[in-house]
């Protein structure tokens, strides 16, 4: 059945960080990927979270495993991003962002606190572990939620 499939594949979690290219304006870019993340991470199940500041991403992708593996794969290939660093990836249990198919939160300047949570000064996602990446885009989702 394929109800049993889907459930024997289980949820992954994906975490990566990456680099603005500089081409056009940042800020734009960042709604042009959140709104076509939205359209598409519906049709396949996927959920998560991209949080974007100083021309720098950390994104969190959740869902079957099939689908989280074919949504990076295209991700992984798109010009406007490169240097990307996998920071983690594996069997979830649970989905951390399922009302969201792309959440996103700017950072600015009001966000010191936040990245202070996770010992930073400025936002370098690359050199976060994967605890660290997972509480900094949490908050950021918590926060976002709070408005
Ligand atoms: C930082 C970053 C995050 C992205 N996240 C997603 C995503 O979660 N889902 C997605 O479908 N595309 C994402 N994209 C865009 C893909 O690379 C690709 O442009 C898009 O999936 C193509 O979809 P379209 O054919 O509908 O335009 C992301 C791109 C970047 C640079």
């Amino acid at each position: 059945m394929l109800e049993f499939e889907e459930g024997r594949q289980g949820l992954r979690r994906l975490i990566y960080a990456s680099r603005f290219t500089g081409e056009g304006d940042f800020g734009e870019v960042v709604r042009a990927i959140v709104s076509a993340s939205i359209q598409n991470n519906r049709l396949v199940d996927v959920t998560g979270f991209l949080l974007a500041g100083e021309g720098l991403f950390l994104q969190w992708l959740e869902g079957p495993a099939t689908a989280v593996e074919e949504t990076f794969a295209r991700i992984a290939q798109d010009k406007r991003h490169a240097d990307l660093v996998t920071i983690g990836d594996g069997a979830a249990e649970r989905r951390r962002f399922r009302d969201w198919n792309m959440g996103q939160h700017r950072l600015g300047a009001a966000d010191q606190a936040l990245l202070a949570e996770v010992g930073l000064e400025v936002f370098n996602p690359a050199g976060l572990d994967a605890e660290r990446a997972e509480r900094l885009l949490t908050r950021a989702g918590e926060r976002h939620l709070r408005g």
